[in-house]
């Protein structure tokens, strides 16, 4: 905790002039993904007594990254660092591989989740694929933030008209994505992260970004852009998947 002030005064000029180069494959797989996704798969059949042990090595893995997603995961209201808790394991699986390997432009992460740095944070859990499916298994079961960065609130309505026509269909009826695919969960994610990643994607700026998403919101105006994004974030995930009151604090992590 005590090092985030500097890693945000840093990481808010990087994360800023990230993007902007070409278009790759959205979901190519194979590789860390692939390995870390099938050991993911693995968990559900533990013992009470592995699982205990995949849980610790999970907050092991998530202490570097605690730096600036906040123990509680929760990023910042600013939109400099996205909330994680609560995204799936499969989405953090993916981003994570991408950002590794170097197909999502992330400047200001990468110093922190390459290999060699999460194996020199966390030696005991190694830096590889493991690594990445007991990180992303303790992100999704952290609680969610209660109160998320939300925008104006002048056009909600518009914003909801905007979302059935043209989300739902991937990213669920309340921006609940789909778990077991790549389809992010974006309800109760911070307005300006969301905003930020939606004018990427849309302008061709996030390489390992979906190419169906970027042909279905290619006409969106930045009205329309910022009406649906504040719609998004407004949206409720399940009680059970937020934190009780906005001070809880992540007690893995006292
Ligand atoms: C130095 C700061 C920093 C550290 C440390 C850091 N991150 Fe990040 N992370 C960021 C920033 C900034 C973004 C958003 C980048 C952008 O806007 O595209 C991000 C984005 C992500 C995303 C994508 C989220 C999404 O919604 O698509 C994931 C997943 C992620 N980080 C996981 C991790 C994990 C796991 C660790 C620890 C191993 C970690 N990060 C450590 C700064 C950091
Ligand atoms: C064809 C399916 C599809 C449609 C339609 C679609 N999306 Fe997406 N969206 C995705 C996928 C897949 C990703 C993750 C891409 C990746 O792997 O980086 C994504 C990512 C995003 C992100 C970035 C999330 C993050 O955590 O970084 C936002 C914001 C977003 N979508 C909003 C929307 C909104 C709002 C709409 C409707 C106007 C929409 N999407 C329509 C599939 C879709």
């Amino acid at each position: 905790m005590k090092k985030t002030g500097i890693f945000l005064a840093t990481a808010l000029t990087a994360s800023i002039t990230a993007g902007g180069a070409a278009l790759s494959g959205w979901n190519e797989g194979g590789g860390e993904q692939d390995e870390a996704t099938k050991i993911l798969l693995t968990f559900k059949g533990k013992t009470a007594e592995e699982k205990k042990k995949i849980r610790a090595d999970g907050v092991a893995v998530y202490e570097v990254c605690s730096a600036c997603h906040l123990p509680e995961g929760w990023g910042t209201k600013d939109g400099t660092f996205p909330q994680l808790a609560g995204q799936s394991a499969a989405v953090i699986i993916k981003q994570l591989s991408d950002i590794r390997a170097k197909n999502r432009d992330n400047p200001t992460m990468y110093p922190f989740a390459l290999p060699k740095e999460i194996k020199n944070a966390a030696p005991e859990v190694g830096g590889g694929p493991y690594a990445i499916a007991v990180v992303a298994e303790y992100i999704s079961k952290i609680p969610m933030n209660p109160e998320p960065g939300v925008g104006e609130g002048n056009d909600l309505e518009h914003g909801a008209k905007l979302y059935k026509e043209n989300c739902v269909r991937c990213h669920g009826d309340n921006g609940e994505g789909h778990k077991e695919k790549y389809f992010p969960r974006i309800q109760g994610q911070h307005y300006k992260y969301l905003l930020r990643q939606f004018e990427w994607i849309r302008d061709g700026k996030r390489r390992n970004a979906n190419p169906d998403m970027i042909k279905q919101i290619n006409g969106f105006s930045n009205k329309d852009m910022k009406a649906v994004i504040d719609y998004v974030s407004r949206q409720k995930p399940p009680k059970a998947d937020v934190a009780e009151t906005k001070d809880w604090l992540n007690p893995d992590f006292d």
